[in-house]
């Protein structure tokens, strides 16, 4: 497959949407010609959109680790057959706001479900799908959900059930990631995402741009409003 695949993972609250959305800018003024595609899970299609309705609202207990695995890898392989892959195969550059590490961490090391399944179920729905490049935005767990609380509570937005985990849990997620971030260190950045979000785009651009060899200097492309 052709194209570059891009992942952003961490915990809750730790700017992943918001570094998606300024990465698209820093690559599109690098690479204009380039199709570059946004996109998150679950999520990304009509359908693994309504996926994530059910796994990201309502109680934290109402499934079990084992539905919730088995609905991510269902949106998963609606995202990748609908969305990613035909973008990868036009050679656009594809950011995605989580992808599998998520599965990993969230339904495997911290709901305890073995990973040899979680990735026996990433063969069968989705090819084994890798990204090319992981950034790991870190940040502590307090940090991350005092972000996130102050986000659900001045909108709308009814996403707040794996939030609700508590800390315990996202304590999990966080090492998980970074045991993560250890074992594939081929593919995965690890960035400190506990500064402003000028600060963690710096960290970001500065990666990618090594990544790409990329030879405008980072700072050079103007950062965008979020
Ligand atoms: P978001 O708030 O970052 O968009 O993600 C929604 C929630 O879904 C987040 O709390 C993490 C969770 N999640 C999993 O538990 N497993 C997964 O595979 C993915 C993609 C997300």
């Amino acid at each position: 497959m052709t194209g570059l695949f891009i992942s952003l993972e961490g915990g809750e609250g730790s700017g992943k949407s918001t570094q998606a959305k300024r990465l698209v800018d820093y690559l599109g003024s690098a690479f204009p010609a380039r199709e570059i595609i946004r996109t998150r899970e679950p999520g990304g299609t009509k359908q693994a959109e309504a996926i994530r309705d059910m796994l990201v609202t309502g109680s934290a207990d109402k499934f079990l680790p084992e539905t919730e695995a088995l609905l991510m890898v269902a949106a998963r392989a609606e995202h990748i057959a609908k969305v990613i892959q035909p973008a990868l195969l036009r050679d656009a550059i594809v950011i995605c706001d989580r992808f599998v590490d998520s599965t990993y961490v969230y339904q495997g090391l911290a709901h305890q479900i073995d990973i040899a399944s979680l990735e026996a179920l990433h063969e069968f729905a989705c090819a084994g799908l890798t990204p090319d490049i992981t950034f790991l935005l870190d940040v502590s767990v307090e940090q991350g959900l005092e972000r996130a609380k102050i986000r659900s509570d001045s909108s709308a937005d009814s996403e707040s059930r794996f939030e609700e985990k508590g800390s315990a849990f996202h304590a999990k997620v966080r090492e998980g990631f970074l045991s993560l971030a250890t074992r594939f260190s081929d593919r995965f950045v690890v960035v400190d995402a506990s500064g402003t979000p000028d600060e963690t785009d710096k960290h970001v651009r500065n990666a990618i741009k090594d990544y790409l060899q990329i030879t405008a200097p980072a700072g050079s492309v103007p950062a965008h409003a979020e």
